[in-house]
């Protein structure tokens, strides 16, 4: 046998595999959603730039094609639900896409004009006055700059969408990996801190009884005070019960044929899983298709096509038994409800 028909037999047993590879990914991931139905919080996590927007617009896809009723959100103020479906939401509530596909872009600015604006009404009302004097004023605008304000209106603002059920199902197009985690340590931040806060009320509230009597109004404003910390406990409560539910949220990392993305997905399971946050598998992207090897191709491509194939095996070892999808590198970037439809069709 020549070098040549050699070459041409190692290539198409390699090229086998990769065809096994896709196969035996393509059929698990819609077997994990028939199969769970009550997950009906999915989020896709990883690094940035990997897919997560992509797979979350997808996945929203494919589910309302199956009937059901999806909402695919971000709360990411670089948010690009807007430019994968080649639409203007951001802001604008959740807006129909296609029937029974609902996309939303939290406004994170919004909401705090909307705090700012009932704090002064608070104020007004209490103190019957006609103006926010400025000094108060200025308070208010120092405090709306502060990130921390941010990041708790975002987090307001997933309570009330997952809270309201609405949906079959909850798409989190979520920021990349740190970030993720910041927010998912801030659900259980925010409870310790809350918890203390209430625990410490009702404690004084015991302690207060008899002097309360004598202060009956006073007791009522501050039991109205536990009562809104009580509130808004069960509301974080709630959501970050639902990012934890094994039962009710899959978490799916993207990752690519690539050794830092390999490695620092291994790193970021471990602190997630430290958070109790449900991994229900991993999705390849951006496979380059084997069919490429028969063909007279670049060599930086070759090497392309040769490091990927060490690296699938490297994942392939690494996460064994949890690859539910491989996603082919397509012919150009995804956006528009074409390419997301033919995504969809690859991944599930
Ligand atoms: N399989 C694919 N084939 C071709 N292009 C892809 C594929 N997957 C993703 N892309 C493109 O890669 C870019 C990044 O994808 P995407 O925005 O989904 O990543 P992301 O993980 O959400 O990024 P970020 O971390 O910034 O939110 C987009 O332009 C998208 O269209
Ligand atoms: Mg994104």
């Amino acid at each position: 046998m020549d070098a040549k028909a050699f070459a041409s037999i190692v290539l198409a047993k390699r090229s086998s595999l990769v065809h096994r590879y896709l196969r035996r990914c393509a059929i698990s991931l819609a077997k994990i959603f028939e199969q769970y139905p009550d997950r009906r919080y999915i989020m896709f996590g990883g690094k940035g730039g990997l897919g997560k927007t992509t797979f979350s617009a997808a996945t929203a896809y494919y589910l309302a094609k199956q009937g059901k009723r999806v909402l695919v959100f971000s709360v990411d103020p670089q948010a690009s639900l807007s430019d994968i479906f080649k639409k203007d939401i951001f802001g604008k509530g959740p807006t129909e896409i296609i029937p029974n596909l609902y996309a939303q872009e939290i406004d994170a600015d919004k909401r705090i004009r909307e705090y700012q604006q009932e704090i002064r009404q608070k104020i007004l009302d209490m103190y019957g006055m006609e103006a926010i004097p400025e000094e108060i004023e200025s308070y208010i605008q120092a405090a709306a700059a502060e990130p921390a304000m941010e990041e708790s209106a975002i987090f307001d603002e997933v309570v009330d969408i997952v809270v309201k059920g609405d949906y079959d199902y909850y798409i989190y197009d979520l920021v990349p990996l740190g970030h993720a985690l910041y927010y998912l340590s801030m659900a259980s931040v925010y409870d310790a801190w809350i918890g203390k806060i209430t625990g410490l009320r009702q404690q004084m509230r015991e302690y207060d009884q008899v002097a309360a009597v004598m202060r009956r109004e006073k007791e009522m404003d501050e039991d109205a005070i536990l009562n809104e910390l009580l509130y808004i406990k069960e509301r974080i409560n709630k959501s970050s019960s639902i990012l934890t539910d094994k039962e009710k949220t899959a978490f799916f990392f993207v990752i690519t044929a690539e050794q830092m993305i390999i490695s620092d997905t291994v790193k970021a399971a471990g602190l997630f899983a430290k958070f109790d946050v449900p991994l229900s598998g991993y999705i390849v992207n951006r496979v380059l298709s084997d069919s490429l090897k028969g063909q007279d191709i670049p060599e930086y491509l070759k090497n392309r096509l040769t490091m990927q194939e060490h690296y699938l095996k490297v994942i392939d070892e690494t996460f064994s038994g949890q690859i539910l999808a491989s996603v082919p590198e397509m012919e150009r970037d995804v956006t528009g409800l074409a390419m997301i439809e033919k995504l969809a069709a690859a991944m599930f």
